[in-house]
């Protein structure tokens, strides 16, 4: 067993953190407040090949590997959430679904432009009443010649509206629930498609969530995902792989923090001397560096299985579950060593405490996560 990264992760890491620190960092706290997204540091995350990290070269990619992908969405995390989701999405929900079930046709023409970062991803799996239980999803998809017509709503859609590529689940055969989703590649310029509410959240506030609508949408047949029936287990198992990217987030946003309480431990002064040195603080900071190391081996061993084609379900569910928790703590934590500085929009510990919740909701709330583990490990 060897814990060292790679010449080529280390690389990866470095290029990415120079990247965020230059280029994402300066301006996250702008557009956490206006709650704007920047196309403009996409567009350099494609020039870099971010986009497309475990994509081969032949579809776009770079060519690496689910290890090197989650270390970029760890960097970007730890100056900015907002970066590290939308290129989670784009990549775990949109770009492998696509690359794992999709036909050549389909790789070459919805794939490679999002390795490319010349269109941005999204998935559509949530609705209002079809959450943690989403295979009570009513949004259908009916045949009609060769086309199917869409009609329902997706909700929360991660990326929704700066998308151009929506993976996407609807029931094909009401009478059987599992077995009667089919999934679909949706394009955003399809008659019928529209993208609605856009919410207003307490944190990852520069990506956007939306919902998305389909009114008679109309979906060529060839843009069926997979097989007729086979959507529940397509979304499922790519959600398995997604939550390995929000865990990755949770690992970035704690060790930002981290990394902000102690620079400010170790410069704040009282009673005559750095906060750092009691252990009041010096042994929180401890806890935390220790949560955020045991969350980011457990992110990284799902990445490595994944990387070698080995079951990975109950391990990306126990690092998104243990990953979000650190983040949520550690931000806490954070908020608690800057004091009143920590609760003002001075310091960025605050908006890291408001970003890491999300990490305990999405791609399954910490309970869903339970449930997948508990179930695995009792079956
Ligand atoms: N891989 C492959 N197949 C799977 C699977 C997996 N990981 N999980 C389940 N399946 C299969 C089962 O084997 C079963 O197949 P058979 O019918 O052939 O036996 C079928 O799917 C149904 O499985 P279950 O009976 O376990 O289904 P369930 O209704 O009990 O639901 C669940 C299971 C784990 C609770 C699931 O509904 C779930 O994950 N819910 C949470 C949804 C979620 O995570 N949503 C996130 C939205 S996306 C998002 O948040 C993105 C974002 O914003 C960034």
């Amino acid at each position: 067993m060897n814990f060292q990264l790679s010449e080529e992760h280390e690389m990866i890491r470095k290029m990415v953190r120079d990247f965020a620190t230059k280029e994402v960092a300066p301006t996250a706290e702008e557009r956490d407040e206006n709650e704007t997204f920047d196309m403009a540091i996409f567009d350099k995350m494609a020039e870099l090949g971010l986009t497309g990290i475990p994509w081969p070269e032949e579809y776009g990619g770079i060519g690496s590997d689910y290890l090197a992908y989650c270390i970029a969405v760890e960097e970007l995390s730890r100056v900015d959430a907002s970066v590290g989701v939308v290129l989670s999405a784009h990549t775990s929900l949109a770009g492998w679904p696509v690359y794992t079930f999709g036909t050549e046709e389909q790789k070459k023409k919805y794939l490679r432009p999002m390795a490319e970062g010349k269109k941005i991803g999204a998935y559509g799996l949530t609705e209002p009443a079809a959450g943690s239980d989403a295979g009570s999803m009513k949004t259908t998809a009916k045949e009609d010649g060769d086309h199917y017509v869409l009609n329902g709503s997706k909700i929360f859609i991660t990326n929704g509206g700066i998308a151009d590529t929506y993976v996407v689940f609807a029931v094909t055969d009401p009478e059987s629930k599992h077995k009667g989703t089919t999934a679909f590649i949706v394009e955003k310029d399809f008659e019928g498609f529209s993208v609605g509410k856009k919410e207003k959240k307490l944190g990852i506030r520069s990506s956007p969530t939306t919902e998305i609508i389909f009114d008679n949408c109309r979906v060529p047949k060839e843009n069926m995902l997979g097989e007729l029936g086979q959507g529940f287990k397509i979304a499922m198992q790519t959600l398995d792989g997604g939550r390995n990217g929000i865990a990755a987030q949770a690992v970035g946003i704690a060790q930002g923090a981290m990394d902000a309480a102690v620079g400010y431990a170790k410069e704040r002064e009282q009673f005559g001397k750095p906060i750092a040195a009691n252990q009041g603080v010096s042994f929180k900071l401890a806890d935390m560096a220790t949560q955020i190391e045991a969350s980011r081996l457990l992110t990284y061993q799902a990445a490595w299985l994944e990387t070698n084609k080995l079951s990975y379900s109950k391990e990306s569910a126990m690092a998104k579950l243990m990953a979000g928790d650190t983040a949520m703590k550690v931000t806490v934590e954070a908020v608690q060593v800057f004091g009143g500085y920590g609760y003002t929009k001075d310091y960025p510990v605050e908006r890291y405490m408001r970003d890491a919740k999300i990490t305990q909701i999405y791609e399954g709330t910490q309970e869903i996560q339970r449930l997948v583990i508990s179930r695995m490990v009792t079956k």
